[in-house]
């Protein structure tokens, strides 16, 4: 007899100087500042609730059993793949059910992306890691396999937390340099492993890895499931393109620039086929003006960018959307949600969601709404006037928001 593990929701406010058992009693700033993004932790009993059930006599499985995540990857909105060993084989989904192997049966691991939106346990253990900033979150990914499945030694370039849910999972895990992958095959995996630790995860251990760390995790019993709470650090080039060409887009904005260069002051030239000074001298005046070097002008794109949804996000705005007076008086009575797949990110006070500007050219008291979804994913209370026209209305009907 075994009952579902159900995930407290991380209080509003973290203790971030408390000792935590998810992290073997360091305490969140002890581990940012000894482990994040520098060396690997191991966490036995990282959930205690685990030990504890199991003492009694009443294990605790995984908040999500095999047949629903099964039943997930039949869905065409959520990223699922299927990986076999002996031979490797990879495919994407979504699946049939009746395409995934039994718990029962051996070597094959399914991988399901961007759980957190699909379902609450997944959501409510990604709350507990909002000590880290949502813009280096990408998602919490479920790995379901059997006896001796796994996706093969490799390396991410995520910092990842493997939370082992059910069953057991033997990790190995190696510091080496050599990161060279085999070219023969059809996933990722590195053509020299050399294990230095190795450890048999059970359920409610944890495993923190920084980026390219190499790791080859494999299943040892049915139905071995790992949640990963994976951390995607964005390349200087990614950043940098987005940024520029937001910046770029942006210049849209300034009827100024529609000007046509001028040149009276040009003279006869012999060297024809030059580039003319004059409009290098016009244009160096023009990018100093906009002050293109300067990382504020930079930052609204950046943070835009960054708080686009995944690409398989899908947004169904209300079948019976409120109108706008039925919609403030509501706020007045529930509250209001940023629906699991929307991304919310600030920049001092503007607010910026799945990728747009919420606060621009918006009243205070709605730019102070934007804010508490910012920081909370969640706005109660009413006190609001007016929210025809306004973003937060635009949000709701595009189903970025939702009542809870
Ligand atoms: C897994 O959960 O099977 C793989 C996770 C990983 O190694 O990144
Ligand atoms: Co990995």
């Amino acid at each position: 007899m075994s009952t579902p593990y159900q995930p407290p929701q991380a209080p509003q406010n973290l203790p971030l100087n408390k000792p935590w058992a998810l992290f073997g009693g360091l305490s969140p700033a002890q581990f940012m500042r000894a482990h994040w993004h520098k060396k690997p932790l191991l966490v036995r009993g990282a959930i205690p609730a685990f030990r504890l059930s199991a003492e009694q006599g009443i294990p605790l499985a995984s908040p999500i059993s095999y047949a629903e995540l099964v039943a997930f990857a039949n869905q065409e909105e959520l990223e699922s793949r299927l990986i076999r060993s002996k031979p490797w084989r990879f495919d994407h989904g979504p699946f049939l059910s009746k395409s995934i192997p039994k718990a029962d049966k051996p070597e094959w691991t399914l991988l399901l992306q961007g759980m957190e939106a699909h379902h609450p346990a997944a959501a409510k253990i990604l709350s507990w890691f909002r000590f880290i900033p949502d813009a280096r979150l990408d998602d919490l990914m479920i790995s379901i396999a059997g006896i001796g499945g796994g996706v093969g030694a490799h390396f991410d370039s995520y910092d990842v937390f493997l939370i082992q849910m059910s069953g057991r999972r033997q990790w190995r895990i190696s510091e080496q340099k050599d990161l060279s992958l085999n070219p023969n095959l059809p996933l990722k995996i590195l053509q020299n492993f050399e294990c230095e630790h190795e450890w048999v995860l059970e359920p409610g251990d944890m495993l923190y890895l920084p980026p390219h760390v190499a790791h080859d995790g494999i299943a040892l019993d049915a139905g071995c499931q790992t949640w990963s709470v994976g951390f995607r650090s964005p390349s200087y080039k990614e950043l940098l393109q987005e940024g520029l060409w937001r910046l770029a887009e942006s210049l849209e904005a300034i009827p100024e620039l529609e000007r046509k260069f001028a040149d009276p002051k040009q003279m006869a030239t012999a060297h024809a086929e030059q580039l003319p000074q004059e409009l290098i001298d016009q244009l160096q005046a023009q990018l100093e003006k906009l002050k293109l070097h300067q990382i504020d002008g930079f930052l609204p794109g950046i943070s835009a960018y960054l708080s686009e949804p995944k690409q398989q996000a899908f947004f169904d705005g209300p079948k019976n959307p409120l109108k706008p007076a039925a919609f403030l008086r509501r706020l007045g009575t529930s509250p209001l949600l940023a629906h699991p797949q929307t991304r919310i990110l600030s920049l001092k006070k503007q607010v910026f969601c799945n990728g747009e500007d919420m606060t621009l050219k918006q009243r205070p008291e709605i730019i102070r709404v934007w804010a508490s979804l910012a920081a909370h994913k969640k706005y109660q209370g009413g006190g609001l006037t007016k929210v025809e026209g306004t973003s937060l209305y635009e949000a709701y009907l595009a189903g970025w928001l939702v009542f809870g």
